[in-house]
């Protein structure tokens, strides 16, 4: 586990090879709602020797320091803050969910060394149930034990089903909360064909929280994009599916680099 300390808290994040150059293309993954490094297990080790890949953890997520934040900008300042602190110069974002809004919001206003996105479980608007939003305050138990059957699909294994439930029923619900607050007033439909960066879309065909609709939208919207429906796999299509997801990553990246 690595550190980069910004705006006086630290941003923890994992990243493989160890030993990497700033100059090298790098992945950056963003995990979604109340998600940490671990979501991008498979892809921390099974493409490592494509290129650097860094998995982060957002604000108040994971090992980084509290306080998480309320708004979808707020966090990508906090991401670019991270990779200009690492001098990254050549830089896929990757992100899922809340971490696909972020990423969003960073290629509607590209730094240089922004050279293309991925957006996995993502939409342009993120609505959020409001009897969800409303019962991670009120019975924050069963919300949060309800969640991983949100974010997988009925064919997800009974193994990565157990593992997901432990991390959410151990999760702080007001963290959540907050997560998912951001993604419900984050909305950019209007402003998607200003997303000029190649774009790669990957959705699972089962994903109850982000249907495969939104990635027809952004696949239609964003000029540079591929989309990818993946089959036997929900929101968290990277960690259902990940030899499939990782050879479109792999193909993507040989496209850009
Ligand atoms: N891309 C494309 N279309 C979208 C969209 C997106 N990102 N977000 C919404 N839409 C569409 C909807 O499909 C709907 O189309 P329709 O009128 O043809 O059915 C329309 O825009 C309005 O939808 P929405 O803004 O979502 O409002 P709503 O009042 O119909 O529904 C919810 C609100 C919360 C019930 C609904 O958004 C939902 O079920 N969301 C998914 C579950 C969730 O909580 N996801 C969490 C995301 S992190």
């Amino acid at each position: 586990m690595s550190y980069v300390e910004f705006e006086g808290r630290r941003i923890a994040y994992e990243v493989q090879p160890e030993s990497f150059d700033a100059n090298d293309l790098a992945v950056v993954f963003i995990h979604g709602s109340g998600g940490d490094r671990n979501d991008w297990r498979f892809q921390l080790d099974g493409l490592s020797d494509t290129c650097t890949v860094i998995a982060l953890e957002l604000p108040g997520h994971g090992l980084s320091d509290q306080p998480g934040e309320s708004d979808v900008s707020k966090y990508a300042l906090r991401v670019e803050g991270f990779i200009e602190k690492l001098g990254l110069t050549k830089v896929v974002v990757v992100g899922c969910s809340l971490g696909s809004a972020i990423t969003q919001t960073m290629a509607l206003n590209p730094k240089p060394w922004l050279k293309a996105i991925g957006l996995v479980g993502a939409g342009a608007r993120l609505r959020v149930m409001p009897s969800l939003l409303e019962a991670l305050l009120s019975m924050p138990d069963k919300a949060l034990d309800n969640l991983a059957d949100y974010c997988l699909s009925d064919s997800a294994s009974d193994q990565l089903r157990t593992a997901m439930k432990l991390k959410y029923t151990s999760s702080d619900p007001l963290l959540i909360h907050g997560d998912l607050s951001a993604c419900d007033k984050f909305d950019v439909m209007k402003q998607l064909s200003l997303i000029k960066l190649p774009t790669i879309i990957i959705v699972g065909a089962q994903d109850k929280l982000t249907p495969v609709k939104y990635s027809k939208f952004l696949n239609e919207s964003i000029g540079a994009s591929t989309m990818t429906v993946i089959d036997n796999a929900g929101h968290l299509v990277m960690l259902e599916q990940p030899e499939h997801f990782n050879m479109q990553i792999r193909r993507f990246l040989g496209q850009i680099s």
